[in-house]
């Protein structure tokens, strides 16, 4: 689809459809819907009136035109209360209209940027919520179906006024990277596992960073089974040792060499079965997507990339496959991660934490001031916030504040939990200096605190998004599967945390 802008009245626009707004409550609209409105001879405030159009957030009706202007179909889009308006609204709104306007059939389609004019928004935030909502909703993963040919082909973003064009234009294309950058963490997630394993990945990145012609941004390093082995992570092998599909890290690399190094941690088990601690067969499946955290430093990084980050980042990808067979770890085994610290496993499933321990060491090893780490971790995190929000914890207030603040402007939700002394008491091994589960009690804490023990000198941020990775029905601008939860949250903190604009 093609992106374009337009300094004209969207009332003249030439195409299959145009697409208004209109708040909730209001009885005689303003802006673009009442020159619509007047067009039509009165129909929009009829139909108002008739509560046939009520302004609720993600309302679509569409009105035909019948020549009396150029467009053959408008599509008015509620927005909402005014009351609670807002760019994560903007975002609801225009996933709504977009996935509306192409049940339609439309090819040609004209938008208003909604909030810039009477919403009262930052006409440059709200050109990119409405994008990033657009391409969030219209994205499909049709790889393994016969595709079908009936998309938008031409979006034009039309705006009168001209001295805003230009900030229009940089919000358009922030919200092209961040929302591209998202799918292709969604299209990684929901690759299924025969076809994304380890080695497959590696490959995969590769061709992402060539493909957007980041070569000379993004460095590249992969290190193999060998390479993991000679530097003693023994805790990740203890997870890859069950699988015929080697373990991979993944190293990419923004340098600067003048900043503090940030280093970006995405858990990436590429299928977890649970190891002998085998998990039980019903939606096993999902677990194609143990590797989102992964998929999210990805989308984050390309990013950073593509907006020309200047921060000196190093971004980490332990990808491995949880299997049991006969070669793999059993509960009881004590193996020893790249810091020497032993570790009991209690559970083969509590897999993710064991990669996580070796790179958060490697991490530490390069001397990273920040290390901000995402993983599909526990079942006790979606048992805490479902599948509607983030658990954040961490040894550093300020950067969970931050995050936290910075997610009420992208939409996406994120809670604090708290890594209490008191719940160490459940990860003391008896034969170990550590043990990998503490059991059902608070375990997404108990994970954050396991994670902690390998942490040293780095401020440090853990984010859990397990059931937040794979939607399981459609919403606003959220298709079933694949997420890319946290993209565009990782991106705007690191992008403040740069910019030092908290
Ligand atoms: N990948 C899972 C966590 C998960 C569960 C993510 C459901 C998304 C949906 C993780 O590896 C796991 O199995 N965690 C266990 C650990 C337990 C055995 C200590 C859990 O939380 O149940
Ligand atoms: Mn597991
Ligand atoms: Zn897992």
């Amino acid at each position: 689809m093609k992106i374009n802008i337009l300094n004209q009245s969207i009332i003249n626009f030439h195409g299959d459809i145009i697409i208004v707004n209109l708040f909730e409550g209001i009885k005689s609209p303003g802006g673009a819907t009442n020159a619509v409105n007047k067009a039509l001879d009165g129909m929009v405030t009829k139909l108002i009136k008739n509560k046939e159009i009520t302004g609720k957030l993600g309302e679509c009706v569409v009105l035909h035109t019948f020549g009396k202007i150029k467009p053959d179909k408008v599509l008015i889009v509620g927005l909402g209360k005014s009351s609670e308006f807002g760019l994560e609204q903007i975002r609801k709104a225009s996933g709504a209209a977009a996935k509306q306007a192409k049940k339609t059939k439309s090819k040609k389609v004209g938008t208003v940027v909604h909030g810039a004019g009477i919403g009262g928004l930052e006409p440059g935030a709200a050109a990119q919520a409405l994008i990033e909502g657009t391409l969030l909703a219209l994205y499909e993963f049709k790889k393994y179906k016969k595709p079908e040919e009936n998309g938008i082909k031409e979006l034009y973003i039309v705006e009168s006024d001209k001295s805003k064009i230009k900030v229009l234009q940089k919000g358009i294309e922030s919200g092209k990277i961040l929302a591209e950058s998202q799918n292709i963490a969604r299209d990684l997630i929901n690759e299924p596992s025969n076809n994304l394993t380890p080695k497959k990945l590696d490959q995969g990145i590769k061709a992402i960073i060539k493909n957007a012609g980041l070569e000379k941004i993004i460095e590249y390093q992969c290190l193999n089974k060998t390479d993991i082995k000679k530097l003693k992570m023994g805790a990740l092998i203890s997870v890859a040792q069950g699988s015929d599909n080697e373990p991979k890290f993944i190293i990419l690399r923004i340098k600067n060499s003048k900043k503090p190094l940030v280093c970006l941690i995405g858990k990436t088990v590429t299928f977890d079965t649970g190891g002998i601690s085998l998990k039980p067969p019903a939606n096993m499946g999902l677990m194609k997507g143990d590797m989102s955290g992964g998929a999210a430093v990805i989308g984050t990084t390309l990013a950073l990339a593509k907006a020309k980050t200047k921060l000196n980042l190093m971004t980490i990808i332990p990808a491995v496959e949880n299997m049991p067979s006969a070669k793999a770890s059993r509960p009881g085994d004590v193996v020893r991660a790249m810091n020497n610290k032993t570790i009991e496993i209690i559970s083969t499933d509590a897999e993710g934490r064991m990669t996580l321990a070796d790179a958060i060491c490697y991490a530490e090893k390069k001397k990273a001031k920040i290390i901000i780490d995402i993983a599909t971790l526990t079942g006790g995190c979606i048992i805490a916030l479902g599948d509607i929000a983030g658990a954040v914890m961490g040894n550093n207030q300020k950067l969970i504040d931050n995050l936290l603040s910075v997610s009420k402007e992208t939409g996406e939700k994120f809670w604090q939990l708290p890594l209490f002394e008191e719940y160490k008491e459940q990860i003391k091994s008896d034969v170990a200096d550590i043990k990998n589960s503490g059991g059902r009690k608070a375990s997404a804490i108990t994970a954050g605190l396991f994670l902690q023990s390998f942490v040293n000198n780095s401020k440090w941020l853990h984010i859990d998004i397990a059931g937040k990775e794979i939607a399981e029905k459609e919403s606003f601008y959220t298709p079933k599967g694949g997420t890319g939860f946290s993209v565009r949250t990782l991106f705007e903190f690191l992008w403040r945390l740069d910019k030092k604009s908290f």
